[in-house]
């Protein structure tokens, strides 16, 4: 069954707010170009984003079962920010039982699309046997990374596999790839903030920015 119609926020042609509009931390103001997502405007949109996810699982609870069990795959570290705020103590029928990270591999402002599969045993990857997996990533750009760890978790024939993404860079792709429920499209500009980094830097920044030509 395909998930509910999903209603990303569309900033691809949003002008920026000026750093000193927000609350920025002062170690990062002169570095960004501006900010494209406020901190607010993130949580918000989060808040709906749930209620998407919960009406897709929730069709599939049978009568007498209280909830549904979904593992929850997210690709670290950026994504690692997005699926804690997106899930701890959020949803009530949903349920995230167990935790499989990956990490996917970024070479300054470029994608490489591999991902480390190293660190689980086969008997963690053969539990996801006719499980419904949710891979959670911060974003998709080329979708190199999103199409080889959906193809791989394939490999353990879970029972569905869905892809939320917090932000989809939509003029980036190489490969076909669809996030299933996803937060806001954002323009081809390398972004930064909310889990977001550039080499271990800006991922504590409160809000989705941009970061200005000579710092990347
Ligand atoms: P893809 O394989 O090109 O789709 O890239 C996905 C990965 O690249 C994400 O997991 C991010 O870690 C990283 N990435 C892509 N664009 C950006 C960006 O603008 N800022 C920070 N990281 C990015
Ligand atoms: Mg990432």
């Amino acid at each position: 069954m395909n998930p509910p119609k999903t209603y990303p926020i569309d900033c691809s042609n949003r002008e920026l707010t000026s750093v000193d509009s927000l609350q920025v931390l002062p170690k990062y103001k002169d570095e960004l170009e501006g900010i494209l997502i406020s901190g607010g405007e993130v949580k918000s949109r989060l808040k709906a984003l749930r209620a998407e996810i919960s009406a897709y699982y929730e069709q599939f609870i049978s009568e007498g079962e209280k909830e549904i069990e979904v593992i929850g795959f997210p690709l670290l570290g950026g994504a690692m920010y997005f699926y804690s705020t997106l899930i701890v103590g959020e949803f009530d029928k949903v349920c995230f039982p167990q935790v499989l990270g990956l990490t996917s591999s970024y070479d300054g402002t470029n994608s490489t699309g591999k991902i480390n599969r190293g660190g689980y045993s086969l008997k963690e990857l053969q539990a996801l046997k006719g499980k419904r997996v949710l891979i959670i990533e911060d974003i998709v750009d080329t979708g190199l990374t999103l199409k080889e760890t959906e193809d791989w978790v394939h490999q353990f024939s879970p029972l569905d596999v869905k892809i939320c993404c917090l932000l989809d860079k939509t003029l980036g792709r190489e490969v076909k790839m669809e996030s299933d429920f996803t937060g806001f499209t954002i323009p081809n500009e390398f972004i930064v903030g909310c889990g977001l980094d550039l080499e271990g830097r800006y991922r504590d920044l409160g809000h989705i920015a941009v970061l200005k030509k000579e710092y990347q």
